[in-house]
């Protein structure tokens, strides 16, 4: 294991102390959240809304069970990782294609906790592209007004996510307005969900780091 997947698994396993025994939980999607459901013991919660196909089948092999996504705020935790933090607590999400159903499951948790490794926590989000879930149909259509918007979308070439979307990889977006960009991106007709969480942002990050486990949550201090 290298250093970022180990500050990853410190992360990761620094969650474990958020999730109160017997709670519903909600499941991110990718490496670092994988980390998580091999830590997480088996019988510690009552059961587990997933964000992906591929997360639902990582908690089954785990013996969790898996339940049907619930209504908002039954879900006391969501666990996710992200491709970009800032220290706002305000992420760039998607890399793994599952940002729709990520957001979705977020949104409905009363806390939401972020792991990553320290490469992740950026100044200003912006320098990892924007995934933008898009109805196929709609892909040149919402191109075309992204690149209004100044950013260079690129097509997730063969990728089709759980919902049977597309994606499209959106580069060099000036993001001084987080919030206000998920809002412009997700009118464009089409987008089904843009991988700012900028609205539903995270509650706490907890960043793996070669001297141990950050701790970030909105308004402290980051070097
Ligand atoms: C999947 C995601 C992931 O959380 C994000 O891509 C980070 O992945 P990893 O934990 O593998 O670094 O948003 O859609």
């Amino acid at each position: 294991m290298g250093p970022r997947d180990r500050q990853k698994k410190e992360a990761a396993r620094a969650a474990l102390g958020e999730v109160p025994k017997g709670c519903w939980l909600g499941v991110g999607t990718g490496s670092t959240t994988n980390h998580f459901i091999r830590l997480l013991p088996k019988r510690w919660v009552r059961g587990a809304v997933a964000s992906s196909v591929a997360t639902a089948q990582a908690l089954k092999r785990r013996g969790i069970r898996v339940v049907p996504m619930m209504p908002a705020r039954r879900l006391a935790v969501y666990v996710d990782g992200a491709d970009e933090a800032d220290s706002g607590l305000r992420l760039i999400k998607g890399g793994g294609g599952a940002l729709t159903r990520e957001k979705i499951v977020a949104t409905a948790s009363r806390r939401f906790i972020c792991i990553a490794d320290g490469s992740k926590l950026v100044k200003r989000l912006g320098r990892h592209p924007v995934p933008l879930e898009v109805v196929p149909m709609a892909r040149e259509q919402v191109a075309a007004r992204v690149r209004k918007l100044g950013g260079r979308p690129v097509w997730r070439k063969g990728f089709v996510t759980d919902n049977g979307g597309e994606i499209l990889d959106v580069h060099g977006l000036r993001i001084t307005d987080p919030a206000g960009l998920e809002k412009k991106l997700e009118a464009i007709p089409g987008v089904v969900c843009a991988g700012i969480f900028g609205k539903r942002k995270a509650d706490l990050l907890l960043l793996g780091m070669p001297a141990g486990v950050r701790r970030v949550r909105a308004g402290s201090k980051t070097r």
